[in-house]
This record gives C-alpha cells, sequence and structure tokens, in this order.
C-alpha cells in the first residue's frame, strides 16, 4: 500500500519522501515503484521521461526527521493502534507546524489516534484502495478534533492525485469497509458450511453480480491480515456473534498464509 500511494502522489507531481524502517525496506519500495511505473512504460500509458522525473521525486530514508520539510505525511504501517499511535506522536513532534498527518488507517478510530497527539486538529483519515494505483476512491475521514483546514486541505490534496474523494464521519470501517468486510467474511462461512466451493463463490459473486473479482480473490489481493485485523474490528465494535471473523481466516493467518504477498492465501499464486 505504501509503494502504490508513494507511486499515485508521484505521479502527481508531488515531491515524496518515503521513511521505510529498514534500508532494506526502502529499497523493496523503490523497485517496487519503479517496476508498476516501468510496467506503465512498456503498455504505452506513459512517456519515459514522465517515469524518470517521477522516480527522481522519489527518495527514502530511515529517520523520521527527513520527513519535517513535508506538508502531509501518510502514515501506513501495519493496522496495529499501538504501532500507528506511537508513529503518530512521533510524527508529531517532528512535522512543521502548518502540515498534516493522516492516516491510512482501515478501520482503527481515527479520533483515538488524534488524541494520542498533541495537535489532533491537524489529524485526519485519509484511506486508499488496493491497489492504490488503479482504484479511483479515497475517504478522508473527519474526526471530530480536526479543523476545517486539515479536511479541506485532505481533499484538495486528494483531488491532485487524481482520485475521487468521499468525506466520512470516523465511524468503525467508514463506507466501504464497513459494507464490504461482512460480506467477505460470510463468504468464507458460506464455504466453510460446504454450500460451494472457493472456486464456485468467487465465479457467482464475479458473474451474478458482475464483481471484478470474487471474494476470496479479494481476500488475497488485500492481505489476510489486513482483512482479519478489520473484520476484527468491525467485530469489536457491533459485539453480534455474527460478525466474528471466520476460523478459516484466523487460521491462514496463524499459518502465515497471507493472501498473495506470500504466495498462499484462500489461492495459491
Ligand atoms: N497491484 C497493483 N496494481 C494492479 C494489481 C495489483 N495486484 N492488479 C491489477 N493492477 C493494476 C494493473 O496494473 C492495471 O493498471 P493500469 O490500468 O494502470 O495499467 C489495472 O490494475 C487493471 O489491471 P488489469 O486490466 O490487469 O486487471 P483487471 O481488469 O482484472 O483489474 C483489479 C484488476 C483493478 C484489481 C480489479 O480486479 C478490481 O477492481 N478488483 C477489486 C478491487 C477492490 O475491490 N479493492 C478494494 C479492496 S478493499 C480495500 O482495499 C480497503 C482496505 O482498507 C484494505
Amino acid at each position: 500500500m505504501a509503494a502504490g500511494i508513494a507511486e499515485v502522489a508521484l505521479l502527481a507531481g508531488f515531491e515524496v519522501v518515503v521513511r521505510s524502517r529498514t534500508e532494506r525496506g526502502a529499497a523493496d519500495l523503490v523497485a517496487q515503484v519503479s517496476k508498476s511505473l516501468g510496467k506503465r512504460v512498456e503498455r504505452g500509458k506513459l512517456e519515459s521521461h514522465v517515469r524518470d522525473t517521477a522516480l527522481q521525486h522519489l527518495t527514502t530514508t530511515t529517520t523520521l526527521e527527513d520527513l519535517s520539510r513535508g506538508s502531509i505525511v501518510i502514515e501506513s504501517v501495519v493496522e496495529d493502534y499501538e504501532q500507528k499511535m506511537l508513529l503518530l506522536r512521533q510524527l508529531d513532534s517532528v512535522m512543521p507546524v502548518g502540515s498534516i498527518i493522516a492516516t491510512n488507517t482501515s478501520t482503527l478510530s481515527v479520533s483515538d489516534l488524534a488524541l494520542a497527539t498533541l495537535q489532533p486538529d491537524r489529524v485526519c483519515g485519509i484511506h486508499f484502495f488496493n491497489p492504490a494505483t488503479t482504484m479511483p476512491l479515497v475517504e478522508v475521514i473527519r474526526p471530530a478534533t480536526a479543523s476545517q483546514s486539515t479536511i479541506e486541505a485532505a481533499l484538495a490534496f486528494v483531488a491532485a492525485c487524481g482520485k475521487d474523494a468521499v468525506l466520512v464521519r470516523d465511524d468503525p470501517g467508514f463506507i466501504v469497509n464497513a459494507l464490504l468486510f461482512p460480506y467477505l467474511n460470510n463468504a468464507i462461512k458460506m464455504m466453510e458450511r460446504g454450500t460451494a466451493s472457493i472456486d464456485d463463490i468467487d465465479t457467482a459473486m464475479k458473474g451474478g453480480c458482475n464483481f471484478p473479482m470474487g471474494p476470496f480473490a479479494l481476500l488475497d489481493l488485500v492481505g489476510l491480515d489486513t482483512s482479519l485485523s478489520i473484520i476484527e474490528t468491525l467485530h469489536a465494535a457491533s459485539g453480534k456473534d455474527a460478525d466474528r471473523p471466520a476460523e478459516s481466516l484466523v487460521r491462514l493467518v496463524g499459518e502465515g498464509h497471507l493472501g498473495r504477498k506470500t504466495g498462499r492465501g484462500f489461492h495459491t499464486y
């Protein structure tokens, strides 16, 4: 997701500094962006000089302080409240006055994350979808603490990236995940009950609803760890037994089968 967001911002003409915890992580991200831009050039969708300029505007660092010239930062670390909260606190002390701190969280409370900082008025959610380079939508999440200027700047950034923004209150799952993940979780439970196979459920939802991919292919694309975390958050918010994560999802994550990124999830890649 971080590579996708960086690519979107680069193609919109922004200077992008990516901070990764390790040199290896930073190098992997540059390789991913470079490969993706290269594919666009090969397909005739991007001029090679635009790719070259975009790559010149990308720098990486392992030091948070190197982000301090930025006007907007988007954190996209693992979907874990403690880790996101600690990072936002650090960003709050590093980012200059007047800059915006955004979280790309899928379901965590943006208000709780904002209140962990000393300047919650400049914290909001900017939530991209997988694959970020292709999906047109970005949700801008407005916690009660955010100032109007923060929200306006976030909406302006999303528009500058060529994406369609929707503004949403800080409710669990926002718009898309609140509606999408109960469906994905129910697809797994349907398979567990023996109603139909993984392949047939995928085929049914593609052919029967014109969805671009079936629920299992989509879970694998999003990542099973991320999917589990989203479903757990929605379950905690509703408290309903029907929203409990499906057993196979919990098992696959426990076994380290996380979808496309590990080569195996509900499908094998
Ligand atoms: N990663 C990055 N880019 C990808 C990709 C991937 N895994 N798969 C496809 N793409 C890109 C291609 O490079 C191509 O880009 P260009 O148009 O710039 O060349 C574009 O997507 C279309 O690809 P294809 O024509 O090869 O494939 P397709 O027509 O089958 O579309 C798809 C692929 C866009 C992924 C489509 O199947 C789709 O829209 N699927 C549904 C995706 C979806 O619902 N995402 C939301 C998930 S929920 C979420 O993300 C929320 C969260 O908080 C976790």
